[in-house]
């Protein structure tokens, strides 16, 4: 039986193999036709009159462009690792200067009793972006928000990082405390945060806020300028932090590649006109090369607001915008992990994890762990897994001293009240939980204190069951991080719905995190799934992550920065031909 299922899913993998490549050529002949098709539009001009390719140099050079564009990689067929990310980068962009812009950095200095330390934010973006940095080189602008910042940069306030083996450039910008509570506190995360997730928490919109998001805009933007060092860099600007800088960009560097990636989910275009400056963020968004998001749905939704709020010329059938002669493709690219994970190769076998979290907590031998871990957010439905677990032990009180739910959320942007109540609520009914169901030992355990990722990942590598129970996530990693912390092929992923990350992963258990009884029995299921169901499900899902895995998000979005790139060079020499000017 066994033997059969395998033979039809290899099966099923070819044929979906063959279908992707032979997907993906069409693809690639769709384009270069209407290329070619748009160079005789232009060459054609107003009065209509046909002309040919001739020899002319300005034909020869866009020969060459076409042909080289022929090259264009098919990102379907490559595996995917930092090698041939790097390769195609060369091939595809060549000697391309790559500027990653985002708010929050890599690397964050602080000062201790112990001296300076580093730490490593907890952050999906930042474990997203940090490989590829690593493989490509660069230099990644973001704001320098440690105490020890100012100390360990250099006089142009940059350093190399990571320290021990530096392989790209963090520049460092300054935001002071009155400009953090505008821009970062204000509008993006009391203002676009909650119009985004639509998790039930009202929008704040203030225009001192707004003012204070353009400012900082225009500064990250203008480091961009100062930073590039060619008239044609690759700008990958990061987030919801951002949306203005990508039109500040293109004033100054009109020629660059900017693709500006959106990280959180985007709405509806009924719930985004709520928002007071809703064309100005569209309009400066537009200002990219491209505009990605992790799904179609973020696209169409996005696609629907530039129609709703903004003139401008859409064209649906190659998902791309036209505003005052500049043309930005929209598109989805599911965000990843790197693979194989860095921090599982230090890590000892799921077994020795296990034991040493049964001893780290005090737990008796045996007890089945269930794990969550993320920022103390209200997006991440920490108070409803809290709840599905009291409703499974209400359920079946023999649960009681065998399982036990380790919740490690991260402290973040504590200065809101929305954040700080949300910890507060959560401690007190993590407290009424374990009173309730008091037992032998504690049943739920909140820790509510960062956790380095080499800790997170000894946690996933322990567990039974992961939960990831977003009300709303554009994609959430976590869950991505767990399957591939299990080489062992064990352990029960359960995943909201709500996330970008259940449509790839499939093989999860599915939930709607605002049904505590489905959570609770997703819970059940989970602690007593048989080990070869387990093992069933998780090499499915290492596989997707496998062949998803960042490298390739950042391959399909640079090699569809290069057609673009190619395009726009294409069409502006065949421009110049119809006018007969000279090539420089
Ligand atoms: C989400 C956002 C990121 C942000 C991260 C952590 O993943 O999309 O842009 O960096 O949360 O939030 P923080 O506000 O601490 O940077």
């Amino acid at each position: 039986m066994l033997a059969y299922l395998l033979a039809a899913l290899a099966g099923v993998v070819l044929v979906l193999t063959v279908g992707t490549i032979i997907f993906a050529v069409l693809m690639m002949r769709g384009w270069m036709k209407a290329l070619r098709r748009a160079v005789e539009e232009v060459r054609r001009g107003a009065q209509g009159v046909h002309l040919q390719l001739g020899g002319s140099s300005i034909d020869r050079e866009i020969h060459k462009l076409l042909r080289s564009a022929e090259q264009v990689t098919f990102t379907s067929q490559i595996e995917w690792t930092p090698k041939s990310l790097q390769e195609v980068l060369q091939s595809v962009l060549p000697e391309a200067e790559v500027l990653v812009l985002s708010n929050r950095e890599p690397y964050i200095h602080n000062t201790s009793e112990a001296g300076i330390v580093v730490q490593r934010p907890a952050s999906g973006l930042v474990s997203a972006l940090e490989p590829i940095m690593r493989a490509c080189g660069g230099t990644w602008i973001a704001h320098g928000s440690g105490s020890a910042d100012r100390e360990t940069v250099d006089d142009n306030d940059r350093i190399g990082v990571p320290e021990s083996t530096p392989a790209y450039t963090l520049r460092r910008i300054w935001i002071s405390e009155e400009e953090q509570d505008g821009y970062y506190y204000g509008f993006a995360n009391e203002g676009l945060w909650p119009l985004c997730h639509i998790v039930f928490v009202r929008p704040t919109f203030r225009s001192s806020d707004w003012q204070m998001y353009r400012q900082i805009n225009q500064r990250f933007a203008d480091a961009v300028v100062a930073e590039a060092r060619t008239e044609d860099p690759v700008v990958l600007v990061q987030d919801y932090h951002f949306a203005l800088a990508p039109r500040m960009i293109r004033e100054r560097l009109p020629k660059a590649t900017i693709i500006t990636f959106w990280h959180i989910p985007w709405p509806n275009a009924e719930t985004f006109s709520i928002c007071p400056w809703k064309a100005e963020i569209i309009e400066g968004m537009l200002g990219s090369t491209i505009v990605g998001f992790h799904t179609q749905f973020h696209c169409n939704n996005f696609i629907e607001g530039v129609d709703r709020f903004v003139e401008s010329r859409i064209d649906r059938e190659v998902q791309a915008v036209s505003l005052g002669g500049h043309e930005t493709g929209v598109r989805a690219y599911p965000i990843s992990i790197e693979w194989p994970p860095r921090e599982v190769e230090k890590l000892p076998a799921p077994a020795e994890c296990r034991s040493g979290i049964i001893s780290q907590f005090e737990l008796t031998k045996g007890t089945r762990l269930i794990v969550g871990v993320e920022r103390f957010d209200y997006t991440k439905g920490i108070l409803d897994r809290m709840r599905a677990l009291d409703a499974l032990l209400l359920r079946n009180p023999a649960w009681r001293d065998r399982v036990a739910f380790i919740q490690v959320a991260a402290p973040t942007r504590s200065k809101l009240s929305s954040y700080s109540k949300l910890r507060a609520e959560a401690e007190a009914l993590a407290a009424e939980i374990n009173e309730r169901h008091h037992g032998r030992q504690p049943v739920m355990h909140l820790i509510t204190r960062h956790y380095e990722p080499s800790d997170v990942f000894r946690l996933f590598r322990g567990a039974d069951a992961c939960v990831v129970s977003s009300l709303h996530d554009g994609m959430n990693l976590v869950a991505k991080e767990f399957v591939s912390s299990r080489e062992d092929n064990a352990g029960v992923l359960i995943l909201s719905s709500f996330t970008g990350a259940s449509r790839e992963l499939s093989e999860a258990l599915i939930v709607n995190p605002y049904d505590s009884e489905e959570m609770a029995s997703a819970m059940e299921l989970a602690l007593t799934m048989p080990i070869e169901e387990q093992a069933e499900r998780m090499k499915l899902m290492r596989q997707q992550v496998k062949e998803h895995n960042v490298y390739r998000w950042a391959g399909a979005m640079l090699v569809d920065a290069a057609r673009s790139r190619t395009r726009e060079r294409v069409l502006g020499l065949a421009s110049k031909a119809r006018h007969g000017v000279k090539p420089i």
